[in-house]
């Protein structure tokens, strides 16, 4: 047992997840499925006895009503809950809205499992006529940040990482050290940047992780923010390891 705990989790299905589009920062609502999954976590949290003093989520609508329906059914009060852009989804640039099967097909496999997981390699840049430029960057719920210069068109994991790290340290590191119980609930690639860094994964490892939607995972961390175990999914193996596969099957060509 650590000296801390921290759950996070990353939302529930969504309606772009279940079209199989690159969503990024796109707001796509949950689909029905990723509702259920959302309560379905808040009743593992129940049953796990678990308490939070203070939640961490994102802009986007996916994450938020997963945090929501997590709250609810593990019936947690009004607890603060704290949304940044910094704990979005990577933004996929251009990618954004395609089909992930037929860019398989149109690319190959091979180019879209290292838009997907690699490390270092972003998507190409979403331009100004992009069907949802105007619809995410002229969104006002990023009226408090990032500023204009440095909202992204795109973005790899590398980059992800570069804005989740700050707030992650000055802001979430700082309420577990002050022995506050923190959920967060965000999306698979912000989710990967955190669990990079925490198990100091390297970039080659960093490949194979994909995280599944709507299944609680916890750290138990030392008093330096070490982890002391590897993240412990609150869900049987069996149903962990095929939605983890189901999420990388994704990039497959039909
Ligand atoms: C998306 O942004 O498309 C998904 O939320 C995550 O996509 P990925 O599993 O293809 O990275």
């Amino acid at each position: 047992k650590g000296k801390y705990q921290i759950v996070m989790i990353r939302h529930g299905e969504s309606e772009w997840n279940q079209k199989n589009l690159f969503c990024g920062w796109f707001d796509a609502a949950l689909s029905d499925k990723g509702k259920q999954e959302a309560c379905a976590a808040g009743n593992a949290v129940k049953d796990a006895k678990m308490k939070f003093d203070v939640a961490f989520t994102s802009m986007l609508t996916r994450a938020q009503e997963t945090l929501l329906a997590v709250l609810e059914a593990s019936e947690h009060g009004e607890i603060p809950i704290h949304k940044t852009w910094r704990l979005n989804e990577r933004h996929y640039g251009s990618l954004t809205g395609l089909n992930k099967a037929e860019t398989a097909k149109k690319f190959g496999e091979e180019k879209v499992k290292v838009w997907r997981r690699s490390f270092d390699t972003p998507p190409p840049p979403m331009e100004k006529d992009h069907k949802y430029y105007d619809a995410i960057v002229n969104d006002p719920r990023y009226c408090d940040g990032p500023k204009p210069e440095e909202f992204p068109m795109f973005e790899s994991l590398k980059l992800t990482i570069e804005r989740t790290l700050p707030y992650w340290n000055e802001v979430i590191v700082k309420q577990i050290k002050e022995g506050m119980k923190v959920i967060v609930a965000a999306h698979g690639n912000s989710l990967r940047g955190i669990v990079k860094h925490l198990d100091q994964m390297s970039n080659e490892a960093i490949m194979g992780l994909n995280l599944p939607t709507g299944i609680p995972f916890v750290y138990e961390l030392d008093e330096c923010i070490k982890p002391v175990a590897p993240m412990r999914f609150l869900g049987d193996p069996e149903t962990v390891k095929k939605a983890m596969e189901s999420v990388a099957k994704q990039g497959k060509a039909k």
